[in-house]
């Protein structure tokens, strides 16, 4: 399978952003991580991040006859960018939703994601394991 990771705005900061809530890794360590996993499933991976939501509707587009799924951590723009849910959306990705910490025991806006209508699962509280659940769980739509 192919996979799509897109880190969304401010993943960039991990490993100095609120380290109690989103753990020390950075970046580079929590997307090594994540390609290591996925190769053990025998995955390929394109692993993306930015902080801009037209960035990743393009990123999502260029993308999409390659990919057989996305992961996606979509950071705040989970929250309101109905462009992102409509670009997944319009795509046709199954998608599959992850966050680091449990945005449902957060601030009540990060309760709310309108990715979610638009993904076949979410996996959230976990950190780097939210990832690798949502690898195991592309794995489990291929058969
Ligand atoms: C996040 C949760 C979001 O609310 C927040 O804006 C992020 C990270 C997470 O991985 O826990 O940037 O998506």
């Amino acid at each position: 399978m192919n996979i799509l990771v897109i880190q969304g705005p401010n993943l960039h900061l991990l490993g100095r952003r609120d380290p109690a809530i989103y753990g020390d890794a950075t970046l580079k360590q929590l997307n090594a991580d994540i390609k290591k996993h996925a190769a053990s499933l025998g995955f390929k991976v394109r692993v993306f991040q930015s902080n801009c939501e037209g960035a990743i509707i393009d990123l999502l587009t260029a993308n999409a006859d390659w990919a057989d799924a996305l992961v996606i951590n979509p950071g705040a723009y989970t929250h309101y960018s109905y462009a992102i849910r409509d670009a997944i959306e319009g795509l046709g990705l199954p998608a599959v939703e992850v966050h680091l910490s449990d945005i449902a025991k957060r601030e009540p806006f990060r309760r709310v994601s309108v990715i979610k209508p638009v993904c076949l699962a979410q996996f959230k509280g976990e950190g780097p394991v939210s990832y690798f659940k949502a690898l195991d769980y592309c794995a489990s739509i291929k058969e």
